[in-house]
């Protein structure tokens, strides 16, 4: 559908959302929420507690159903009523613990729900070995065995284990919602370089942080939620960190 590729250039639209609406009794957390992330695209999405942002995207990944509005993928409608469905189409979603399973191994997590079996039935575990350090390293992070249980890693090692499956199951969409909330200020940059690394590989990443200096960096545009509404979405050339921050502490009043 040509009405998908935006701005006339061949930036393609990866994921459209459209006039989502989300209660939750009588919160309305999602009001008529327009929000859409092109191809390679890195969008950061920003607002202070409880604006929504953390439910827009749980309507992504299937987590929610939205009450009302619409999604396209690739151009075509989809109802994404799983998180396994949305994992299908290709959407994953690191969340900064849960997405894990902290007393599996790493290679293990990697191919979580996707082993490999062989021809008996039984997961052939040497290539999920090889597969998982392969991985990892495609991402630059050298870890001593894919033996070893998640419970061992560092809080940035977790969010590389988490983007290495990511990467290694082709995802054409990486949600991360504040994963760098917890680490140290090395294991921040180390996540940060993973966001460029995802990019790289042409694979578009939503990024929601309260940490501007985290994502202005890395995102290419900004989706700003304020109490359920969108109330800028803005180019990264068209912005800084100071608008950014005036627009999260002091939106522009409701009419
Ligand atoms: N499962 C739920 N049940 C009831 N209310 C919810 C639920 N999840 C979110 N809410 C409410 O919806 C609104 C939006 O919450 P959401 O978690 O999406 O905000 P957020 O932007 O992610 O905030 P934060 O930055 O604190 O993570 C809030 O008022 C919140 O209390
Ligand atoms: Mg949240």
């Amino acid at each position: 559908m040509s009405s998908f590729s935006t701005d006339g250039k061949s930036e393609k639209s990866l994921v459209k959302m459209v006039s989502i609406e989300k209660w939750f009794g009588k919160v309305h957390a999602l009001e008529g929420i327009d929000f859409e992330v092109r191809c390679s695209e890195v969008v950061g999405l920003v607002g202070d507690n409880g604006a929504g942002k953390s439910t827009l995207i749980k309507v992504l990944s299937g987590y929610h159903l939205a009450d009302k509005g619409e999604i396209y993928f690739e151009g075509k409608k989809v109802n994404i009523a799983s998180s396994l469905h949305a994992r299908k189409l290709g959407i994953e979603t690191v969340y900064q613990e849960q997405a894990l399973a902290p007393n599996l191994s790493i290679s293990r997590n990697i191919f979580m729900g996707r082993e490999p079996v062989r021809s008996l039935g039984f997961m052939d575990k040497k290539s999920m070995d090889r597969e998982s350090m392969k991985a990892l390293q495609s991402i630059g992070l050298h870890l001593r065995s894919p033996d070893a249980l998640i419970t061992m890693l560092s809080g940035g090692e977790r969010q590389g284990v988490a983007i290495a499956r990511a990467l290694h199951f082709k995802a054409k969409l990486v949600i991360l919602d504040e994963p760098t909330i917890a680490l140290s200020v090395r294991e921040a940059r180390q996540v940060l370089e993973f966001i460029k690394q995802l990019k790289r590989e042409g694979i578009s990443v939503i990024f929601i942080t309260h940490n501007l200096y985290h994502v202005f960096p890395s995102a290419d545009r900004f989706v700003v939620l304020t109490r359920g509404e969108k109330i800028a979405d803005i180019q990264k050339k068209d912005t800084s960190i100071d608008d950014l921050f005036e627009l999260i502490v002091k939106p522009p009043s409701h009419n």
